[in-house]
């Protein structure tokens, strides 16, 4: 299957299982269940879950067992999208095509919807089914570590205090690595154990998903200066103006371009374990993420 068809048919997947494990909208109180699905249903790329259920095949297991890990992900991811365009956060008028939560249902109900989506991301996550080696105790302190403080939480407060400062490629990579990288290390994490996978399999796809995902913030980094609203979904230029900590902003624009191509290529050897068989799709989606415009 060529990658184009993956990602939409693992995103109507997932989709149609989100559909089920969230409240309608006719459910009370309705505007919060309203504003959830807003931003939810609002068509991401979907891309964690993608990882989720491939990571779960690739460790021969199926994906079906990893379908509730990969909701979870997308409602936790869609919680931060939510808090991280709020006015006190970056300040954002545009996501996924369409204005921002806030926007539409004001800044009390969009932080509750946030916090409704992370809460239940948890619920979600406690009934993806245990295996031999682990089971739904392991999938949430994994999933609590990787999202908290000390790694998602933790990054988004780094990123929030290195406004307007000069900072190190290091001190930038851990923002990196906090705000991004470890929701997508969780990711792969997830799908691997969902599928019972060995310990060398769960080091080689947290080693994937370190590399991978700090490509991945380095070219949404780049996107922000040299793409469009109307491809992105979401507006341009707002690192320059709020002086965010960004590659292209710290080592200029063709030297990010060479890391996030050397991230990528590391990111493929880190998959040297599994058989050429068993790894091509999470080959193909490093590949593709590497050239995305959106
Ligand atoms: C945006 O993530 C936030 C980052 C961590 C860079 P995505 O680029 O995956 O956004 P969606 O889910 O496709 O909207
Ligand atoms: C967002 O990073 C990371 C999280 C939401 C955790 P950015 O602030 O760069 O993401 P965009 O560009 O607004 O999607
Ligand atoms: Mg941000
Ligand atoms: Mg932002
Ligand atoms: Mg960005």
């Amino acid at each position: 299957m060529d990658i184009k068809t993956l990602i939409k048919e693992t995103a109507a997947k997932v989709e149609a299982r989100l559909n089920e494990l969230l409240p309608g909208e006719d459910v009370a109180p309705v505007t919060l269940h309203k504003a959830m699905r807003y931003s939810i249903f609002a068509g991401g790329k979907r891309i964690r879950p993608l990882l989720c259920l491939e990571a779960a095949k690739a460790c021969g297991g199926s994906a079906d067992a990893a379908l509730n890990a990969a909701c979870a992900l997308e409602a936790l991811h869609t919680y931060t999208l939510i808090h991280d365009d709020l006015p006190c956060m970056d300040d954002d008028d545009l996501r996924r095509g369409r204005p921002t939560n806030h926007k539409v249902f004001g800044e009390g109900v969009a932080v509750l919807a946030g916090d409704a989506l992370l809460t239940e991301a948890f619920a979600m996550l406690a009934r993806v089914p245990a295996n031999e080696r682990y089971d739904a105790k392991d999938y949430i302190t994994e999933f609590a570590f990787r999202t908290g403080s000390l790694n998602l939480v933790g990054g988004q407060v780094l990123d929030l205090e290195g406004e307007g400062r000069q900072l190190s490629v290091d001190e930038l990579r851990a923002i990196h690595h906090g705000k991004t990288s470890a929701l997508i290390i969780a990711s792969l994490r997830l799908g691997g154990m969902a599928a019972g996978c060995t310990a060398e399999q769960l080091d080689a796809l947290t080693a994937y998903g370190r590399d991978l995902g700090l490509a991945f913030q380095i070219i949404d980094d780049i996107l922000d200066v040299t793409s469009s609203p109307e491809v992105l979904g979401k507006s341009i230029g707002k690192d320059a103006r709020e002086q965010k900590a960004t590659y292209p902003a710290l080592v200029g624009l063709e030297n990010a371009r060479a890391e996030a191509r050397a991230l990528t290529a590391a990111a493929r050897a880190d998959l040297d374990v599994f058989s050429a068989r068993r790894a091509e799709n999470l080959l193909a989606i490093s590949d593709y993420l590497l050239k995305r415009d959106y």
